[in-house]
């Protein structure tokens, strides 16, 4: 059957998101190794972010390795066979294959039916990808999708660089959501600033080959990350805050409803910001950051998987979202977990 056929229901105009899962990146690097590298104190970084170690990819593991592990453990958790999958959405920045690498994590899965693909917003990822799956669960064409959030930033920071290699940290997570009459996803907003992404790059190289006698191209390839810090920092907590308020007031939700803040772990100080801003109290804030620092598209996914399998986030629990980053992008989806009880 045409996948995009498959099991739809055409009265299904809502989601639930039912299944998570979560991958770790082999390594783990401490502050103190990397004080070791460049002029930097584990002090400076724990009271600047938040972090003190990050995982990083061992050279013989992929990013399609982290998100098909990351996915199978969320199918998992949903109890659906990878075949019953009808879309494998990749949010990545870090491809092992800039064509695309959601093809091989649906054929590492074996969700043979699925239609598979990547998508590209930086740290807004995984958030932009949930929206967009939503899209075609609320039409009725899909019933069921997996939304990967991954990234191996390590291949592209420059490690020499200790204002920004501190950050940034490999990863990725999972869900599963599905076609339902109950609408899990209960609003999204989803915003860019192109005219403002000069900020946080990861730019492709400039280079000028000579191709034939009278013409030349340029080269592919990318030079590492380039990262005004603070601007990243002013833009976090001017645009999150903002998004969120406008967000809550139109589902008309107050922040006291909220049974747990979920943002991009990107830094400590951006966490606590938001939570005072909405006086949430910092029980209700999920944070990783001190283990994993910043892993880009994969940190919600991450951060809410270890949140579900310890118990805090449980079924029927409210979850206020927030991703931010490069592009300059933001965005922010409310929704209901309705994982196993
Ligand atoms: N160790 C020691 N000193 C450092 C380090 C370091 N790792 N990094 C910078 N410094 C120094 C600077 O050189 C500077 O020294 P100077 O005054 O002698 O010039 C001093 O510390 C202060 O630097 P600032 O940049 O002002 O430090 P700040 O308090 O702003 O913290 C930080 C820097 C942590 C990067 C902060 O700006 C931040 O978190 N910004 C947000 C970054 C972010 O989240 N990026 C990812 C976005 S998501 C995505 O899409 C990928």
């Amino acid at each position: 059957m045409d996948p995009l056929l498959a099991g739809a229901s055409p009265h299904s105009r809502g989601v639930a998101l039912i299944g998570s899962g979560s991958a770790q990146a082999a390594q783990v690097i401490s502050n103190n190794q990397l004080g070791l590298r460049v002029d930097t104190s584990d002090e400076w970084i724990q009271s600047r972010t938040g972090i003190s170690t990050r995982r990083v990819s061992s050279p013989d593991q992929r990013l399609s390795d982290l998100a098909a592990d990351a996915g199978r453990s969320a199918l998992a958790m949903a109890g659906w066979s990878p075949k019953s999958l009808d879309l494998v959405l990749l949010a990545t920045s870090t491809p092992d294959d800039l064509f695309g690498t959601a093809p091989a994590v649906q054929a590492a899965l074996g969700a043979t039916n699925a239609v598979a693909f990547d998508l590209t917003a930086a740290c807004s990822g995984f958030l932009f990808s949930l929206v967009t799956a939503a899209q075609f669960l609320r039409t009725g064409s899909m019933r069921r999708a997996l939304v990967i959030g991954a990234d191996q930033l390590s291949r592209f920071v420059d490690w020499d660089d200790r204002r920004s290699c501190v950050l940034f940290g490999d990863g990725a997570g999972a869900v599963a959501i599905e076609a339902a009459d109950e609408d899990g996803l209960l609003g999204f907003l989803l915003r860019s600033d192109g005219s403002r992404g000069g900020v946080l790059n990861l730019p492709a190289l400039d280079s000028n080959e000579v191709l034939a006698a009278d013409a030349r191209h340029r080269q592919g390839g990318y030079r590492p990350i380039e990262m005004n810090g603070q601007e990243v920092y002013k833009f976090a907590i001017r645009e999150v805050p903002a998004v969120l308020q406008c967000l809550l007031e139109r589902c008309a939700v107050g922040a006291e409803s909220l049974d747990w803040l979920l943002l991009h772990q990107a830094n400590q100080r951006i966490l606590d910001a938001v939570a005072d801003r909405f006086a949430i109290p910092r029980p209700k804030v999920l944070s990783n950051l001190a283990h994993y620092g910043n892993t880009s598209a994969a940190t919600i996914p991450l951060v809410l998987d270890e949140a579900v399998r310890d118990g805090r986030v449980r079924s029927g629990h409210l979850l206020a979202s927030s991703g931010f980053g490069a592009g300059l992008s933001w965005g922010a989806a409310l929704f209901r977990w309705q994982g196993p009880a």
